[in-house]
């Protein structure tokens, strides 16, 4: 296992739809292991395949005890709405409001390339939202109104002078989602 440096806002891979993937073999399980390390390293709740520039359908999510692989996965349905604060560690230090549905059912496949289904609720059916967004290009700033997205963009700006499109993980660094 390995820590893997992830990538920040402006870096193309966050932009990309990502691969759907055909084949879960050895080399898939140990990217899904270096997600995991680098989630727990980076204090996050879940991150996605190219948060770490690897555009393919896979991403992690962990909520306290609640932890999970979804590979290939689809929101089969949604209900609810409910709003919360969210952050990313692909922004570091910037937290917006997002609205969210509060309920939804996820079909993906597991480690062993095994289809499940799982109903989620509260915040790990956000950070399940969150993470499936990635793979599709969109982050959570997209969910936000104009005014909201260009006051956030600004405060990154201001808190990311370096411009880096990546960061390295270091267990001590203390982010989010
Ligand atoms: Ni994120």
């Amino acid at each position: 296992m390995a820590l893997r440096d992830i990538h920040l806002l402006g870096s193309p891979a966050l932009r990309a739809r990502c691969a759907e993937i055909a084949t879960v073999d050895d080399e898939l399980r140990r990217l899904i292991d270096d997600l995991f390390e680098t989630m727990d390293a980076a204090k996050g709740v879940g991150l996605a395949a190219n948060q770490v520039g690897i555009t393919r359908r896979v991403a992690v999510v962990g909520v306290e005890d609640d932890r999970f692989v979804m590979i290939n996965p689809v929101i089969t349905s949604a209900e609810g709405r409910v709003r919360a604060e969210e952050g990313c560690l692909s922004i570091p230090e910037v937290y917006g409001e997002v609205t969210r549905p509060e309920r939804i059912v996820l079909e993906a496949l597991d480690r062993e390339g095994k289809p499940f289904r799982r109903e989620l609720e509260g915040y790990l059916a956000r950070a399940a939202q969150h993470e499936i967004d990635h793979l599709d290009g969109i982050i959570f700033l997209d969910h936000l109104s104009l005014l909201k997205r260009e006051l956030l963009l600004r405060r990154w700006k201001k808190e990311h002078r370096g411009g880096e499109l990546v960061r390295k993980v270091t267990p001590e660094r203390d982010s989010r989602g």
